[in-house]
This record gives structure tokens, C-alpha cells and sequence, in this order.
């Protein structure tokens, strides 16, 4: 999605500013610009395209200038062109506005600005906030109140960045639904949607929380509410290195994020099993633990990726911990009148924690009163913060649009949950202990499977020109099943379905021919006779057929075309083994396809508009 940089200080802002937009190309957009006070005169450069791009187009000017704000745009409301591209200015061009998220009420408050005299050029929602500002300015306000008296007026969600030529020397930023952060620096401040956009300058980090309008200085900062109240900021040090999030050497982040698996997994259970008791020790829950184990229901809310998690959650949830479970789509929860109530636990799982349908449907279960838990990976997110307890996934930053490593540690997290709460049921030590032994086995396992890399990347050659592909599984792999299908439209737009293997009589099965590939998730379970049949259903269709089977099973190698064989584990568990090589099966393809794995086309790593 859209992302934001801002600098006020004493050095050249170009290049910090083109290399902070370069940090959010992951976030996925489609245009991008800097705005810069240079020789106290505003200035505006932009294009349509990548930021290097941009990049070539401001060397050519050869200017500096030691305030400025950048934006990469991920179209909303109009083409992704020049002009719709960041920032807009005012009809005198000595303002000018970035903008992430919706503006709502755009067109009555257009019709009203042009009844005012002011001239639109582009087809954005933006850009009535700098015309709306400026109906203030030239009231004679300051640019600060000027801010707020507008936003007081806006309907939907931003994050802004506004700076006016006539006040050269500040940045005001403000922020509503939408991610921003405040980077506190030596003598130079900075204003970002995304923390990795200035982590190469600063670890000081204000979080900026929704309602507020903040004045940035070079020196210092002033922080109000949009009705104009004192608000007091906590400064963070954040933990989170540079070299997390680089390339480390391989060729794509999604590469890169599926090989630390071990290691990301590894650190969500870190300093969390306990093995002597059978059981798992979360902070985060602590205070909540009572209210969690006597809950009538559980609902789990998240959307893609996340989604995919919950409904394995589900399924330990009401195998161990024997609470009812269910898993909502966060974009559908709060459109439905959900019946949740104060009985209710409902757990909202984010790897990046600004997902805004997920935050809308947080803000709609906490007025129902219910139990509102976070499953975060980004540490400091809107969600972590808001939710009332919660547990970090601690998978690291994810920076391929791809979900990959956030989605094993998801899954290592609500492992844990199910053993908290089930432990203190009727779960006995020895199955606690099992659970606990065979999670300390995963990291290791998945080394192995990584190691089948090679193997897979044969199997992709083969597969990258077909047009369509089934992905099914029984029990715990019927939501791999979805994971292995989204993980290949995502990135190969391949067009592929998840579904459950039993329901393909229902209907799937009239697609089988020799042109639909079918990727079977089968390993050695109490479901495996019934999968076996279910390849055999293809196979009589003369369907081609993958299988993700058990190293043991030398049975299915006369079944299927192609068999990637995998460790066990125990059947809740299985998904961190058996979505490794659906990972790699669909980066492979998009690489052999000549597709841009990181960044695909239309998509963005956090969906901060609804
Ligand atoms: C898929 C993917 C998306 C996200 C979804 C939710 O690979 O990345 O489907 O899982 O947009 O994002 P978070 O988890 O950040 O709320």
C-alpha cells in the first residue's frame, strides 16, 4: 500500500527520502514523488513507475534541499499516473499533501472547494486535504490549526504529511486509520508509515495514534489532538536491525523469508515450552489467562495468510482445547451484525498489524465487549497496541508481499495458545509433554524439507505454463491447501483453488483433465486411505498429480507424478511441515514465469484501506 517518508533536519533530504521509498517498494505501488522546500520555494517532482525512476529524474535537476516528504502510491481513486502520483498541491503551489488511506466524503467536500474557486487536476480523493487546508490558511490560520480545522471536516482514514512553503522549516503530520511513525534523530527528525523507511537513521520511535496532528521540527516535535489538546509521547527504542531487512544474498525477500523458517519459528517458541510441564508460558496472555480458559466461544478474525492460520487455530482450539471456534473474515465481520458478546474471546491475527479490515473489525468487537487478543508479528502495530492482551509471533520483519515465515510462527503461536489453555483443561502432561517435544522438532524438520529445494524447483519447471491448479487436503492440510493455492495466484497469477480433498466429488472433480495439475497434501495421517483414494479419483481422470507425502510412504510414488517427500509430526503440527513445499513450489513457478516475486502486480504487503 501507500507509503510515507518525511525528513526535517540539516543534511541533503534527497537522498534519505529516495532511499526511505526504497525500503517501502515491498508495501507494492504504482507511482511515487518527493515533495522538498529547495531554496525556500516548494517543488514537487513525481512519476509514474518505480522509485528509481524518480530517483534518475531528481539527479537530473541537481538540488538539495534539508526538508521534504516522499510517497509511494498504490492507486485507490484514479489511474496510477503523473499526475494522480504524490504529493498534491494547492491552486498556489506553495502547499503540498502525501496521503495514505481514503478520504470518504472526497466528492462533497470537492463540490464545495470548487464553489470556493479551487481548481482540481487530478482524479485522486488527496487532493481536496490541500485545498481544504489552504480554505484555512488563507483565513489566517497556521499551518498546525490549519490542519486540524480540515481533518476535522474529513470523513475515512489517513496518514499525512503536509508542508507549506510560507512555514519552510516543519512538516505537520497526522494520522487516522492509517499507519505513522515519528523517527527522533540528532538535530533532524523523521515522519514514515513504516518503521524500515528510516531505520537506517534512527531506533527513537514515537508511534503516532489515530486523532493526532504532530508538528515536527528539526530539533523537536508538538503533539495535539485534532481538537487542539496537549497529548504527551512516549519515545520507543525498537530492536529491529537493518540487516533484518535486506536481502541477505538470495535473490528475492520470499526466498529469503521461506529459508529462515527454522530460525523464525524458533524464535516464536523461544523462552515460551515448557517441557517439564507440559505446557507453554505467554506473557502476553497472562493477565487474561482466567477470562481465555473460561470462554464460552472463540473467534478468530484475520484476513489471507492470517486467515489461513486461524483456521488451523480452529482446529486445535476445539480438538485440545475444546472451546467452539470460529474463524471470521475480518473484511465481512463487522459488515454482518456479528452476535459477540462479553463471553466471547475473539483473537485478531495481523502479521503486519495495520491490516485495516482487521482493525475495523477489533474496534467493532471491543464495542460488543468481547475479549479482544492480538496475534501480531510487527511489534508496536495498531493492533498490537489496541488489542487488550496478546502474544507476538516474533517471526521477524516480513518483507515479500508473499506471507511465508509470518505464517509458520502464526501457527507456532496458536500451538502454544491451545497448549495454555488446553493444559489448564483436561489435557494430560504426557499429551502436553508430546506437544511440547514434538514443537522443539520442527525447526529441524524444516531444515530438511528446505533442502528438497532443488527437487521442487524441477517439479516448477514443468508446471510454470499451465493455467490452472487444485490444491486439496484433509483435516489439519485443508487450510494448506488454501495457503499452497493463494501462495501461487499471488505470485505466478496462476489461477489455483484450495479445497477440502473429500469435497471434490461435490464439484471440482468435472475439472480433471490432463491440463489441471493437482497438488495432493498427503501425508501419512488417519485421513491418508481416504486421501489415497482421492488420488485415485484423479488419476482414473488422468489428472497430474503432486503429492506432499511422509519420507516412509513408498506407496504413493506409484500413484502420483511427482512425490516431495516430508518428515511427521504430530497431525496439529503437520501444517508448518507441509506448507514448506507449497511455498516453494509457487515462488519456483513465478521465477521461472519471469515474474516479479516480491512486488506482484496489483498487490500490497499491508492492506491499509479497507
Ligand atoms: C498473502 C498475504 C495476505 C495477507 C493479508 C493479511 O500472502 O500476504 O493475504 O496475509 O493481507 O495481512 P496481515 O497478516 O498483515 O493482516
Amino acid at each position: 500500500m501507500c507509503g510515507i517518508v518525511g525528513y526535517v533536519g540539516e543534511k541533503n533530504c534527497i537522498p534519505i527520502l529516495i532511499n526511505g521509498l526504497k525500503r517501502l517498494e515491498y508495501r507494492g505501488y504504482d507511482s511515487a514523488g518527493l515533495g522538498l522546500i529547495a531554496n525556500g520555494k516548494s517543488q514537487v517532482i513525481k512519476n509514474k513507475g518505480k522509485v528509481s525512476l524518480l530517483e534518475e529524474k531528481v539527479d537530473k535537476l541537481n538540488i538539495t534541499a534539508t526538508l521534504g516528504i516522499g510517497h509511494t502510491r498504490w492507486a485507490t481513486h484514479g489511474a496510477p499516473n503523473e499526475t494522480n502520483a504524490h504529493p498534491h498541491f494547492n491552486t498556489s503551489k506553495n502547499l503540498f499533501v502525501i496521503h495514505n488511506g481514503i478520504i470518504e466524503n472526497y466528492q462533497a467536500l470537492r463540490e464545495g472547494l470548487k464553489k470556493l474557486g479551487y481548481k482540481f487536476i487530478t482524479e485522486t480523493d488527496t487532493e481536496v486535504l490541500p485545498h481544504l487546508i489552504d480554505s484555512f490558511l488563507v483565513k489566517g490560520h497556521s499551518l498546525f490549526r490549519s490542519v486540524q480545522l480540515a481533518l476535522g471536516e474529513v470523513e475515512g482514514t489517513y496518514g499525512i504529511a503536509v508542508v507549506y512553503a510560507n512555514e519552510p522549516n516543519k512538516v505537520v503530520a497526522a494520522r487516522k486509520g492509517s499507519p505513522l511513525v515519528l523517527g527522533i534523530g540528532e538535530n533532524e527528525n523523521f515522519v514514515a508509515s513504516d518503521v524500515a523507511a528510516i531505520l537506517a537513521h534512527t531506533k527513537q520511535i514515537v508511534y503516532i495514534e489515530d486523532g493526532e496532528v504532530i508538528e515536527i521540527y528539526k530539533d523537536h516535535f508538538i503533539a495535539k489532538t485534532i481538537l487542539d489538546k496537549q497529548v504527551d509521547k512516549e519515545i520507543h527504542e525498537i530492536t529491529m536491525s537493518l540487516d533484518e531487512i535486506s536481502k541477505g544474498g538470495f535473490p528475492h525477500f520470499m526466498l529469503k523469508e521461506i529459508m529462515e523458517q527454522p530460525e523464525s519459528v524458533c524464535n516464536s517458541m523461544r523462552g515460551r515450552l515448557l517441557l517439564e510441564k507440559g505446557t507453554s508460558k505467554l506473557g502476553g496472555l497472562e493477565s487474561v489467562v482466567d477470562q481465555l480458559v473460561d470462554t464460552k466461544r472463540i473467534i478468530i478474525s484475520a484476513c489471507g495468510t492470517s486467515w489461513h492460520a486461524g483456521l488451523v487455530g480452529e482446529y486445535m482450539f476445539e480438538q485440545f482445547a475444546r472451546i467452539p471456534t470460529e474463524v471470521e473474515y475480518a473484511s465481512e465481520f463487522r459488515y454482518r451484525n456479528p452476535i459477540v458478546g462479553k463471553d466471547d474471546t475473539i483473537f485478531f491475527i495481523s502479521q503486519s498489524g495495520e491490516t485495516a479490515d482487521t482493525l475495523a473489525a477489533m474496534h467493532e468487537a471491543k464495542i460488543r465487549g468481547a475479549l479482544v487478543l492480538g496475534i501480531c508479528n510487527v511489534v508496536g502495530s495498531s493492533i498490537a497496541r489496541e488489542s487488550i492482551a496478546g502474544v507476538y509471533t516474533h517471526a521477524g520483519p516480513e518483507i515479500g508481499v508473499a506471507s511465508t515465515k509470518a505464517f509458520t510462527s502464526q501457527l507456532v503461536v496458536l500451538a502454544l495458545i491451545t497448549l495454555l489453555i488446553a493444559r489448564r483443561k483436561d489435557m494430560s502432561l504426557v499429551d502436553g509433554k508430546t506437544i511440547v517435544e514434538e514443537l522443539q522438532k520442527i525447526p529441524e524438520k524444516i531444515s530438511t524439507i528446505l533442502k528438497l529445494n532443488d527437487q521442487i524447483e524441477k517439479i516448477a519447471e514443468e508446471f510454470k505454463d499451465v493455467k490452472n491448479f487444485l490444491y486439496l487436503g484433509r483435516g489439519y492440510n485443508f487450510p494448506v491447501a488454501l495457503e499452497g493455492a493463494l501462495k501461487l495466484k499471488e505470485i505466478s497469477y496462476i489461477h489455483a483453488e484450495g479445497y477440502p480433498a473429500a469435497e471434490m466429488k461435490h464439484g471440482p472433480i468435472a475439472l480433471i483433465d490432463d491440463n489441471m495439475p493437482v497438488v495432493f497434501i498427503a501425508p501419512k495421517d488417519s485421513t491418508y486411505e481416504k486421501i489415497v483414494s482421492n488420488i485415485e479419483e484423479i488419476k482414473a481422470r488422468n489428472g497430474r498429480i503432486i503429492a506432499i507425502a511422509s519420507e516412509n510412504d513408498d506407496k504413493i510414488d506409484s500413484l502420483v507424478d511427482y512425490s516431495i517427500k516430508i518428515p511427521d509430526t504430530i497431525r496439529m503440527l503437520m501444517p508448518l511441515l507441509t506448507v514448506i513445499p507449497l511455498q516453494l513450489l509457487a515462488y519456483h513457478i513465478a521465477v521461472k514465469k519471469g515474474l516479479n516475486v516480491d512486488q506482484p502486480r496489483n498487490l500490497a504487503k499491508s492492506v491499509t484501506v479497507e
